[in-house]
């Protein structure tokens, strides 16, 4: 306190001196200059760091050779879509050899291209003409597990030297009621329902899969495992991947029997009673799930991949992980102390940020909404980037979560927030979940799970239907008789053509929001207020001096609502309507003069007012 009270007095001093020397002239504009600070200082931000991501399905994406399933070649014959779009970067859902068990997520060769998409040359292809176009292209990386028909998998259930110890193998428990059987090792649920442990009559030991049979979970308290992940990633980058969005990393690691007297712990049970035994839900993921020590697996890969940038240049290759799991589990992905500082270490440069999935829907209100953004912005760790993901492969689509008439506030908000916007495929136009009957259904999920009364309950199809690129056959998607799954029947009225036609479409207004996206300094750069200003009213504001101040309101409920903008003090009025929802009756260039402001259901606008001083 005391030496900034010297500061500034000699500051005045030399200010009152200079004003005697040059006269009333300068006097005023030394006065000026004293009192607005210079213009806020514009770090140039890293590409990821700000970017809009759009994660490809590539199964469900763009059919190139008439078989009904997508491929690489139809992603490459799509790719001016992304820079129409105003996207940055892709990340593609896995491309890799496999069975298909689980439609990728089971690779059998992490190094070749599965035959249904197409060859390594058409992914170099891929590659290059999406770097020609300024796209960064991310792969899936699935560390969790291999397919039961991976040579690593083969070699490991024959007890090949080297590989004995690649996957989770171990004896059963003796049966007390009969000798000659054994039981699971402990009392482990899979992700897709039934023990997560399957008997292996060739090994005569049970192996640990978290995820289907046919995917082996890793053994990563195995050094040649972690080296050998290493080597696929090595693999990817060199051939010019930018990076990997990596997959189930809360599943990486179970605790060691050697912790527990030499056998696999039981989880506790949750005691829900409305569970099986052999169901999702009977047990408590102890054991199983967020252990510790996954988070040093990832602390490696970041260092790996820094350390790869640092030897081979180019731009930084990214790491995005995924994982539900609670905000204290997700935020340690980040890395520990000041991410990008020099405390702590360093870990993802974001895990995906999912609470829009599992935490909001349809029935939360704008209050709701402002508490769970903040969550995240609250418990993130000091310099690290946000990202908002709004649908994914394994959810529901994300106007079938929310309404319809959310779409553009919904993408609105994922365009302003801080940081990065991440778009599923489909959220662009406001693909709604397709209907998938019992016969159709192909999910591993729901086939495990689920019967013909509840498969839809656990069914991840009707949000992998194929993307609506125009009103012809399958909606532009295949040339088929029949596409893997069936295309969703809304798609003459719901397709990429129409909306590019359309005066005012959900695709019109994505594209005014990626636009402003990359243009705004107050976006990339400014500060955020966000609160409800009223149950159903939700104010984002983004500011920065000398800035345009961009405002959304957004009327998240069902019925209209009138709120008062003298509450907002950022908004200066008469502000400038900059984009609308569809439904909306302003318009582009429309002045908001008034104070109080009537938005019907879900609608959504985007002002633009003066900035702040
Ligand atoms: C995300 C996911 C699923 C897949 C699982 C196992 O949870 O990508 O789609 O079934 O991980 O790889
Ligand atoms: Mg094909
Ligand atoms: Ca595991």
């Amino acid at each position: 306190m005391a030496s900034t009270g010297k500061t500034l007095g000699v500051t005045a001093i030399v200010i009152v001196g200079l004003g005697l020397i040059a006269g009333g002239i300068t006097w005023a504009v030394l006065a000026t200059t004293r009192s607005e600070a210079p213009p806020p200082e514009i770090l140039p931000l890293d590409w990821w760091q700000h970017c809009v991501l759009y994660q490809i399905y590539p199964r469900s994406f763009k059919d190139s050779d008439g078989d009904g399933i997508g491929d690489l070649k139809g992603i490459i014959s799509e790719l001016e879509h992304f820079v129409d779009a105003g996207v940055d970067a892709i990340w593609m859902s896995p491309i890799f050899e496999s069975p298909m068990v689980d439609f990728g997520y089971d690779i059998s060769n992490f190094y070749r291209i599965h035959h249904e998409y197409g060859t390594m040359e058409d992914f170099m292809e891929l590659l290059t003409r999406s770097h020609e176009l300024g796209i960064k292209v991310l792969l899936d990386f699935v560390p969790n597990h291999a397919s039961n028909e991976s040579e690593y998998f083969i070699k490991s259930e024959a007890r090949e030297p080297g590989y004995e110890d690649f996957f989770i193998w171990a004896d059963g428990l003796e049966d007390p009621n009969n000798p000659n059987n054994t039981l699971p090792p402990s009392n482990w649920v899979s992700q897709f329902g039934g023990s997560a442990w399957e008997w292996s009559t060739k090994r005569q030991q049970y192996y640990l899969h978290q995820f289907a049979i046919q995917q082996a979970d890793f053994n990563f308290r195995n050094q040649a495992v972690r080296d050998e992940m290493f080597n696929i990633m090595k693999y990817w980058l060199d051939r010019g991947a930018d990076g990997f969005r990596v997959d189930a990393l809360p599943y990486l690691i179970e605790a060691d029997p050697a912790d527990h007297g030499g056998r696999y712990p039981d989880d506790p049970l949750s005691g829900r009673v409305e569970f099986e035994p052999h169901q999702l839900g009977y047990t408590i993921p102890l054991y199983t799930k967020d252990l510790i020590e996954l988070y040093d697996v990832v602390y490696e890969w970041r260092e790996f991949v820094d350390k790869y940038l640092e030897e081979n240049g180019g731009d930084t290759r990214v790491l995005f992980s995924e994982g539900y799991a609670n905000v204290t589990m997700t935020m340690l992905y980040y890395g520990t102390g000041d991410v990008g500082g020099a405390r702590g270490v360093r870990g993802a440069h974001f895990p995906f940020n999912f609470d829009f999935i599992t935490d909001l829907s349809a029935r939360s209100g704008a209050r709701d909404f402002a508490y769970v953004v903040l969550r995240w912005l609250t418990y993130m760790p000091h310099g690290a980037t946000p990202n908002w993901v709004f649908g994914n492969h394994d959810n529901n689509r994300m106007p079938t979560r929310f309404r319809e008439r959310m779409v553009d506030g919904l993408n609105s908000l994922s365009m302003l927030l801080p940081g990065v916007t991440v778009t599923y495929q489909g959220e662009e136009i406001g693909m709604k979940d397709g209907y998938v009957s019992w016969e159709d259904t192909v999910d591993v999920e729901a086939c495990n799970r689920g019967d013909e009364n509840t498969y839809h309950l656990y069914s991840r199809d009707p949000a992998r239907t194929p993307f609506h690129w125009n009103s012809s056959t399958n909606a532009g998607f295949s040339s088929a008789n029949r596409t893997w799954l069936p295309v969703a029947d809304d798609y003459q009225e719901l397709n990429l053509a129409l909306q590019k036609e359309a005066e005012r479409s959900h695709y019109k207004v994505y594209q005014a929001l990626t636009a402003l996206k990359k243009r705004q300094k107050s976006l990339s750069h400014g500060e955020y207020s966000i609160r409800a200003l009223s149950d159903s009213t939700l104010c984002l504001v983004r500011y920065l001096r000398t800035y345009d101040t961009i405002v959304l309101l957004f009327n998240v409920a069902d019925n209209s609502d009138t709120v008062d903008l003298s509450r907002v003090a950022q908004l200066k009025l008469p502000a400038t309507v900059y984009v609308s929802s569809v439904h909306s009756s302003r318009r582009e260039g429309d002045t908001i003069n008034g104070e109080n402001i009537t938005l019907s259901a879900g609608e959504a606008i985007v002002l633009r007012s003066e900035p702040v001083s």
